[in-house]
């Protein structure tokens, strides 16, 4: 088939959906692979790399988007995008839906099919396309703890690793998920103090597993809450919260009880959601103050590990991408569940519940619109 990787336009984005060895695999299977200009520049891969795995490069969007018949990318659709789509063509990226209503409208209008990154599950009903950007979004996230506690950049002046003869610094991850073991394994090899916190014990135990001697491991209830965020020199967030919920873990109120000046890092980057306090922030500006405490709420994280990221993401996503390209989309989406769980939309038909109810918009499943039975 012929696949287009257009360069990413959202602020401060540098990844992009394929890696030159990737190029290599889709071409090896007969494929052929448009790149727009400089798309992989963020990332270090320079269009000569590309072309040297067989890709051609292509200098406008849209010619990008008409000669392509899946478009394979890693954020959402911005409005100048919209035009250049085609009925049937294929776009396979974090699509969120229910996010972006003018782009739910444009995909529907245009009657192509949207494979969301977000929604495709595997046999544990677990999301592999979003483990690899959480845990790099955990790591990056104490990564970004180490800079912003120290004195120079407004924090309290602490090195976030072991130094003989001084108090480890506390590190407190909430949420022992994909983000949350990233977050505290980085922590932990340094030398600080860790607790991991959760409400699912068998997630608890899995860590215990995986981390280093000395981390602590608690249940997630408000007493432990309260304890450990009084000690926390960093407290780091790492919780899925679900939707619909409208009351916080941590309120504005609690900050009272942090160190001064102390560290939240939300990496879940939930407004309004666990921590009552957040609002997202971007890397031009990535913490602001409030209550005494900072607060660092960027939400694509993983954009500054560009290279890392576009790597790790391909990785995870090429594999459904052959799938595709080789079989065909109908056949690649009725032979695997997996990936129809990733239909968003189908032939100006929506296909994700989810944004359905949310967008009060009329929807059916995926096996409707497929016709399977
Ligand atoms: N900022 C970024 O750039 C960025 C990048 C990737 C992911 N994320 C976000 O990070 C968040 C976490 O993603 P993940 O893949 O690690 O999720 P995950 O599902 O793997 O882990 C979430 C964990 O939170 C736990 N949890 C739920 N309620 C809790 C509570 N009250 N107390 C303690 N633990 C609780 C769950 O049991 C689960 O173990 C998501 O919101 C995701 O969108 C942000």
């Amino acid at each position: 088939m012929i696949i287009g990787v257009p360069k990413e336009i959202k602020n401060n984005e540098y990844r992009v959906a394929i890696t030159p060895d990737g190029v290599k695999e889709l071409c090896a299977r007969g494929n052929k692979v448009y790149i727009e200009n400089n798309a992989g520049l963020g990332s270090g891969f320079s269009n000569a790399e590309y072309e040297d795995m067989g890709a051609e490069i292509l200098y406008s969007p849209k010619e990008l988007f008409e000669k392509s018949e899946i478009i394979y990318k890693v954020k959402e659709l911005f409005p100048e995008e919209f035009d250049y789509l085609k009925e049937g063509q294929i776009i396979f990226t974090y699509i969120h839906s229910n996010a972006f209503r003018e782009q739910t409208d444009a995909l529907l209008e245009k009657k192509v099919v949207g494979i969301a990154y977000e929604d495709i599950t595997d046999k544990n009903n677990e999301f592999p396309l979003l483990k690899p950007m959480s845990e790099i979004a955990g790591k990056g996230g104490f990564l970004m703890a180490v800079q912003c506690v120290q004195k120079i950049n407004g924090g309290n002046g602490l090195m976030l690793a072991d130094v003989c003869g001084v108090k480890k610094a506390e590190i407190v991850v909430i949420g022992a998920g994909n983000s949350g073991l990233g977050a505290a394994e980085l922590a932990a090899s340094l030398g600080n103090k860790v607790t991991v916190m959760d409400i699912n014990t068998v997630k608890l135990e899995r860590a215990k597993e995986v981390l280093p001697k000395g981390v602590e491991f608690l249940y997630s209830n408000k007493k432990n809450i309260e304890d450990c965020i009084k000690k926390s020199d960093v407290l780091i967030n790492c919780i899925l919260w679900p939707k619909h919920r409208t009351d916080h873990l941590i309120t504005r109120d609690m900050l009272k009880l942090m160190k001064p000046n102390s560290l939240i890092v939300d990496v879940s980057c939930d407004e309004g959601g666990a921590i009552e306090t957040c609002r997202s922030t971007s890397h031009d500006n990535p913490v602001y103050s409030e209550g005494g405490i900072i607060h660092y709420c960027v939400d694509n994280i993983p954009s500054a590990f560009s290279q890392t990221a576009t790597t790790s993401l391909c990785n995870a996503t090429l594999p459904y991408l052959i799938e595709i390209a080789s079989k065909g989309v109908r056949k690649a989406l009725c032979e695997n569940e997996h990936l129809r769980r990733g239909l968003t939309c189908y032939d100006g038909v929506l296909t994700l519940e989810e944004t359905g109810l949310k967008q009060k918009r009329p929807y059916s499943s995926p096996e409707e619109v497929l016709n399977i039975v």
